[in-house]
């Protein structure tokens, strides 16, 4: 068989901030897990990605750190660098699109596509917002979607539709740097003609055959309703220069440059391997088969933009041949959201759980045909009753016993039973199905037939229970504990591309020569164990996560969000800083008295409280537990919010909220001067 070339890339994470679970869900672990199984197939392939570096976002958040865009990026690489470090994820070359050959490839581009007749330069209206002195693209504006009335939509794409809008068909549009009503201002600009490549885009689309439906469906409805021309130069300042005297205050479109980081970091990997023209191997050989990992909200620039771009230039580069495009991940439920609190801290969790746990998990639960969700009991589940009770378990039971019996050494397999012959069938049958799985990019069943693995030995182990027969039947000892050692073995393979630190530790511990990766995958299934090989010290896989821990790190995101919710809303109250009379009437406040009062489990700062208003009784969660203990609150009379919306405080409903003073987080509730007063009064 021709070996296969493969270049693969993961979508270029803007240098604008630390990147969440979310993106690595999208488009860096599942590129990571195929890209590790092909290397080991013997594939010829390339990964790269790199930070993208221009923009308005960059050049706002740069604003917003008080430093100059360049700083930020070189910070926010740095930043990003690390966390792909912290996820292992294998790239070739991780570049940066601020890098000068970049620039000049992107300009390469320009020049060539206008050459070619498919830039054209127009006037037209933008917005503007002038107390920002600025022009609004992309997603510096929001309002109201013109598809679907989907409110925030940003100016470039709805998140609710995925339709690619024109910021000037926005409905209410508002600046999202001050949020004043933008005005509409004439500027010239270069359009990419998109138009002029429905033709070819469709006639390319049609070849693939094998992509995702609904990804084709979304980009064949996009040609066919019509592409128009997209402005692909900006005014302002920061950026990959247009190649044009006239155009001196602009620069390209970030989305004109950023994919061709795709190519320029591919050259800057070939440099540093110092064969400067290998990169060409790869950009211009028709076999390569070139993949794009990407989130499903740039389909769009990969699918459309992309491969016209790399039509209407004069270079023979290679179109996408595939771009498994991911659905959104979540944090229970909502988005990933650093500015209102909804995150996890990335150095923090590295700090107390390992890679391959959150590896697994994530692979096990990825977005690949729905939204998907990251919630601390899934990965806790993933992590104690799969990873630590299937996998880790099985690979200890076994190797204990070698070590036990067999002076840690591979006993002999001769006279197998039916259920030994059968389960060297399953490590065949499932090795197979798994590298369809991996071939296809459908991590989630990958990680499935993993566990799938670890269970046929479970299973097995428990069946012909070795410990019995050791006694009656040394024979049929052996051959079971030879059996466990090559599915311990086939699941280190097959395990690799997701978990690949545990899969080299499985690997030690069976001692066996080399790193894992260095084998061939087909090679290293069809070998086995031999007998007599000295095995290595078997050692724990993976700790339990405690119930206790996960109550606080849930606790933690809901008290981060709280916090942001009330740092917000005093921001807000002190910059409006006066309310309307009615708007104070809208609170109902009534006297309640406190009847029980009992601590949350695991939780440090709440207590649940049955408060008397006179005519019914509420429960209210109220987070006072530092300050008060629950047998001195009983018997209070306390002044209580009794119109809130009721929430959920760790799975328990609070209908109401005390009010309570708070000097340094020592807080003091407030009461009424005459106890006599009758429950229920109102507060006004
Ligand atoms: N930075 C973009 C985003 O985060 C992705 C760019 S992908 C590339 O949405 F194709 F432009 F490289
Ligand atoms: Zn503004």
């Amino acid at each position: 068989m021709n070996q296969e070339k493969i270049l693969v890339t993961s979508a270029l994470p803007y240098a604008n901030g630390p990147i969440h679970f979310g993106h690595i869900a999208g488009a860096y672990l599942p590129a990571d897990i195929f890209t590790r199984y092909k290397r080991m197939t013997g594939a010829d392939i390339v990964y790269v990605s790199g930070t993208d570096e221009h923009g308005f976002a960059i050049t706002i958040g740069a604003q917003a750190e008080g430093h100059s865009p360049q700083e930020h990026v070189d910070k926010y690489n740095k930043v990003i660098s690390n966390i792909f470090k912290q996820f292992n994820i294998s790239f070739d070359n991780f570049s940066r699109t601020s890098m000068p050959h970049h620039h000049k490839l992107a300009q390469q581009f320009f020049t060539q596509i206008r050459n070619n007749g498919y830039i054209s330069k127009k006037t037209t209206d933008q917005l503007f917002c002038e107390k920002c002195n600025m022009f609004l693209a992309d997603r510096y504006v929001y309002g109201t979607c013109p598809d679907c009335d989907a409110e925030n939509a940003r100016g470039d794409e709805c998140g609710a539709c995925g339709s690619w809008i024109d910021p000037l068909k926005l409905k209410q549009p508002h600046c999202k740097v001050c949020n004043a009503t933008p005005t509409v201002k004439q500027t010239t600009h270069w359009f990419l003609e998109l138009g002029k490549f429905s033709k070819d885009l469709t006639a390319w689309l049609d070849t693939k055959t094998d992509w995702k439906p609904n990804v084709k469906n979304f980009i064949s409805k996009m040609i066919e309703n019509g592409l128009e021309g997209r402005a692909i130069t900006r005014d302002m300042d920061w950026g990959v220069k247009v190649p044009l005297s006239e155009a001196e205050a602009k620069r390209l479109y970030v989305w004109f440059d950023a994919p061709i980081g795709y190519v320029s970091a591919t050259m800057e990997w070939a440099e540093k391997i110092g064969q400067p023209d290998k990169w060409k191997d790869y950009w211009y050989d028709k076999n390569t088969q070139l993949v794009h990992f990407i989130g499903k909200d740039n389909l769009p620039f990969h699918c459309v933009v992309w491969p016209a771009m790399i039509m209407g230039q004069d270079e023979d580069f290679i179109l996408p041949s595939d771009v498994p495009a991911n659905e959104f991940y979540n944090l229970e439920g909502k988005p990933f959201s650093k500015s209102s609190g909804w995150y996890v801290d990335i150095e923090d969790f590295f700090k107390t759980y390992n890679t391959d746990s959150i590896r697994y998990c994530i692979a096990a639960g990825a977005p690949e045909t729905k939204d998907a969700d990251f919630t601390w009991k899934d990965f806790q589940g993933r992590n104690n009753s799969e990873l630590a009770d299937i996998l880790g378990n099985f690979i200890n039971r076994f190797l204990k016993f070698s070590a036990n019996y067999f002076e840690n050494k591979v006993p002999e397999y001769c006279n197998p039973s039916n259920a030994d012959t059968k389960t060297l069938e399953s490590i065949k049958e499932l090795s197979q199905t798994i590298s369809q799985h991996y071939s296809h990019f459908h991590v989630r069943k990958a990680a499935f037939t993993i566990m799938e693995l670890a269970r046929v030995g479970n299973r097995y182990f428990d069946e012909k229970a070795p410990w019995k027969s050791r006694k009656t039947n040394i024979q049929d000892c052996a051959c079971t504990i030879n059996t466990c050692i090559q599915i311990g073995k086939a699941l280190a393979i097959i395990s690799y591309p997701i978990i690949p630190t545990t899969a080299q530790k499985i690997w030690d511990m069976l001692g066996l020569p080399d790193k894992i990766e260095n084998n061939n995958w087909t090679e290293a299934l069809q070998t086995p164990v031999a007998t007599g090989h000295q095995l290595g010290n078997a050692e724990v896989l993976f700790a339990k996560i405690e119930d206790a821990t996960i109550a606080k790190e849930e606790e933690k995101l809901h008290s981060m969000v709280a916090k942001d919710k009330a740092d917000n809303a005093k921001e807000k109250t002190e910059k409006t800083n006066l309310i309307t009379f009615d708007q104070f009437l809208s609170v109902k406040m009534q006297v309640g008295e406190v009847t029980q009062a009992e601590a949350v489990k695991k939780s440090k700062k709440l207590l649940k409280l049955q408060v008397n208003l006179g005519q019914k009784s509420i429960q209210i969660v109220s987070g006072i537990k530092e300050s008060y203990q629950p047998q001195d609150i009983i018997g209070k009379k306390v002044i209580v919010v009794s119109n809130l919306k009721p929430a959920k405080l760790m799975g328990i409903e609070s209908q109401g909220m005390l009010l309570a003073a708070n000097d340094n987080n020592k807080l003091s509730l407030i009461t009424v001067d005459n106890p006599e007063i009758s429950t229920g009064s109102e507060v006004s």
